[in-house]
């Protein structure tokens, strides 16, 4: 494993940010029909944090890149690239990483964001790889953000217990002591996009009076549907990509998986054959935050002390598209 002659890139700075309002799930027994007792056990999750109405996703994204530039001890001079994941852009466009950049004050840097639903942040890494070894790239920014409590129908106590809004950030560059990534999966499925979406907003369904009456602008989910393909496709991609990496899953320190549900999350660390302790678990504080759960775990592991030289992470992720993926990392 991590052997030096082959070329990888790496993670040299993380950060989040969330904003400070927090909601329980005893301000969302006030809202819907549900309880406390009734969502931390079929999803595990008791707070999520909320944005307030004045903002967009790109806010969130902004003071994630800052803390993380500032953890990397780098100054925005020093990126040469903005990629931006998010499912709830500020604009359909311009896209939310020129947002980011006006922000940051990034004017000499392209900017792009890519929409491939919760697995987003993992496809940013995959596509930061090519265009960091290819010699396109030297330092990418790449964030995932998310303000899902704007598209959450409020009405629909099957989808409003699950989100919250948060925004996670990576520097990737390329690796000069053979750690970094070691390899990835990924795939999409189009024929079960409408299992997972947002309706209209787009060109198939613009907004009319209707569209809104109707709700659909609004996240619409068939939970049990998701649930069943996310388990069989997470499990998969990481074991996929441990193949490819030549590793074992004894070898494994950390699953982090994209947190979308608890029992997600203990069904694949069953899959990989890991003990509860190897698998990252923070959606009690943060609900589904779709693109910026693992940027954010990454960050919080990264922050604990837990990752040493060599440490073996598993990032695993599922969501909107269908789409899925898994990189192997080697700190
Ligand atoms: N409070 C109380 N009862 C509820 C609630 C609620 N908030 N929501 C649903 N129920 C009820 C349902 O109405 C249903 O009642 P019924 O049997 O009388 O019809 C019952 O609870 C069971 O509903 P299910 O949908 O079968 O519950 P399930 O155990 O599947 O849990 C959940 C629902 C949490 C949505 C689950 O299916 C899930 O997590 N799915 C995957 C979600 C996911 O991963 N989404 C995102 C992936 S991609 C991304 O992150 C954007």
């Amino acid at each position: 494993m991590g052997k030096k002659n082959r070329r990888r890139i790496k993670i040299t700075g993380t950060g989040f940010y969330v904003p400070d309002k927090v909601l329980t799930n005893f301000d969302l027994e006030k809202i819907v029909d549900t309880t406390d007792e009734w969502i931390v056990a079929r999803t595990g999750i008791k707070e999520r944090r909320i944005a307030s109405e004045d903002k967009a996703v790109s806010d969130l994204a902004i003071e994630a890149s800052w803390i993380t530039l500032k953890n990397a001890g780098l100054k925005v001079e020093d990126i040469d690239l903005i990629i931006m994941a998010t499912s709830t852009p500020d604009t359909i466009f311009p896209s939310t990483a020129c947002w980011v950049q006006k922000g940051l004050g990034a004017d000499h840097i392209p900017a792009f964001d890519i929409s491939a639903g919760c697995t987003g942040f993992l496809y940013g890494m995959i596509l930061a790889e090519g265009l960091i070894l290819s010699g396109i790239n030297k330092r990418i920014l790449l964030i995932g953000g998310e303000l899902l409590t704007k598209v959450t129908n409020w009405k629909d106590r099957n989808t409003c217990v699950l989100f919250g809004d948060a925004a996670g950030a990576v520097i990737l560059e390329e690796s000069d002591d053979g750690s970094g990534m070691l390899s990835y999966y990924w795939k999409a499925d189009g024929n079960l996009g409408n299992l997972l979406f947002q309706p209209a907003g787009g060109s198939r369904i613009p907004a009319t009076a209707q569209s809104v009456a109707q709700d659909l602008h609004c996240l619409q989910m068939k939970g049990n549907e998701v649930f069943k393909h996310a388990v069989k496709r997470m499990g998969e991609a990481a074991l996929v990509a441990l193949k490819k990496a030549g590793l074992t899953r004894e070898e494994v320190d950390y699953l982090i998986p994209h947190q979308a549900n608890i029992r997600i999350i203990e069904a694949t660390g069953r899959r990989l054959n890991l003990p509860p302790e190897k698998v990252y678990s923070n959606i009690h504080k943060y609900g589904n935050v779709s693109v910026a759960t693992i940027p954010i775990a990454l960050h919080e592991l990264n922050e604990a002390g837990k990752f040493k030289k060599d440490t073996i992470i598993v990032m695993d992720a599922f969501g909107a598209g269908f789409t899925w993926a898994a990189v192997v990392y080697q700190w």
